[in-house]
């Protein structure tokens, strides 16, 4: 073996022999850098004779490559033995199953809220709103309920302490008297909202939902009232056949007054637990308004009529899913409420 082979394969076994990158560029300048091996016999070409010194450098030269060439491929060696223990020390079990992100979803109750006010904006209705600490003449009195008045014990109001003349409203009918206030008929609207009540147990709770609906012109009839509510009840529940039947009854701000009841959603009417055996349900309690309620905001009760109602979306709710405890909605318990995302 030649001088030169003999250092080209004692450079690339000392390169083998290095496991660090730093020590293997201190090993190269033993061999190419400025006082290298190589560049020492470089150096020496010179005091060759001109005819030695063209096959001298090449030779010298081969072995310069053959030394960069084993460098080169060992440096590519450790570079991938560093790269191997870098992704093992930050392996990642992309195997594993994802954590997952728990997503909310909306309360059944204000489905129901949103799934109403989209009916009845499809059918030309606004939708209005009022506060929940309302005054004693806005939930009564401009509702023809005068101080002393029987209706009044028909509400077991909360009353604010201190503060004489506030309550908790008892139904969402206030909101007529608000809106009438500052509109002028033509007026249609509804008003969903949280009212309260002294009151409990399972299928009453002392703060529940109320949809009011208003629609005030010049011939609103009660037939409007069976109309727009019987359309509401079977598009709500998707049953086309579902009938409604009104009931005489009383309330201080219509007249005439009706309660609402609709043929059971479960047994189609003919009777089954839901609707203790009778085939019907009450949803609503609803009327013509009644002339005072009209004086008290305003409006010309000799020009303008209209209906009223006011109509329980929990209860809706409770039978559109089938949940038999009124409770459960504001318990605020995720195992119930995460089954209607
Ligand atoms: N506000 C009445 C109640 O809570 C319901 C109602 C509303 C009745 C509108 C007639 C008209 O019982």
């Amino acid at each position: 073996m030649s001088d030169l082979d003999q250092l080209v394969a004692q450079a690339t076994a000392e390169f083998a022999g290095i496991g660090e990158a730093a020590l293997l560029e201190q090993a190269k300048a033993r061999y190419l850098g400025k006082n290298g091996a190589v560049t020492e016999l470089l150096k020496g070409l010179g005091k060759l004779a001109a005819d030695e010194r063209k096959n001298a450098g090449a030779a010298i030269n081969s072995a310069k490559e053959r030394i960069e060439a084993a460098l080169n491929a060992r440096r590519e060696a450790l570079r991938q033995v560093a790269l191997d223990l870098q992704l093992k020390a930050e392996a990642l079990d992309i195997t594993l199953p994802g954590r997952g992100l728990p997503t909310g979803g909306l309360h059944p109750v204000t489905r129901t809220l949103e799934r109403i006010e989209a009916l009845f904006r499809s059918i030309g209705f606004d939708v209005a709103d009022g506060p929940e600490i309302e005054d004693d003449f806005h939930n009564f009195t401009a509702l023809n309920t005068p101080e002393n008045h029987p209706a009044r014990s028909m509400h077991d109001t909360f009353y604010l302490e201190n503060s004489p003349g506030l309550l908790l409203r008892t139904h969402t009918s206030p909101i007529q008297v608000r809106y009438m206030e500052t509109h002028k008929p033509p007026i249609r609207i509804i008003a969903p909202g949280r009212v309260y009540r002294v009151d409990s147990d399972a299928t009453h709770s002392p703060m529940f939902h109320q949809v009011e609906g208003l629609w005030i012109d010049e011939n609103v009839s009660f037939a409007d009232l069976k109309g727009v509510f019987t359309d509401f009840l079977r598009n709500f529940f998707e049953k086309p056949d579902l009938r409604t039947r009104f009931r005489p009854s009383f309330f201080p701000f219509t007249e005439p007054s009706a309660e609402i009841d609709m043929s059971c959603v479960f047994c189609e009417g003919n009777g089954c637990r839901v609707c203790s055996h009778t085939g019907w349900l009450e949803i609503a309690g609803s009327g013509m308004v009644h002339p005072n309620v009209l004086k008290h905001v305003g409006i010309d009760s000799e020009k303008y009529i209209g209906f009223a109602f006011g109509m329980g979306p929990d209860r809706l709710t409770m039978l559109r899913y089938g949940v038999n405890d009124l409770r459960l909605f504001f318990d605020g318990d995720l195992r119930f409420l995460s089954q209607f995302k």
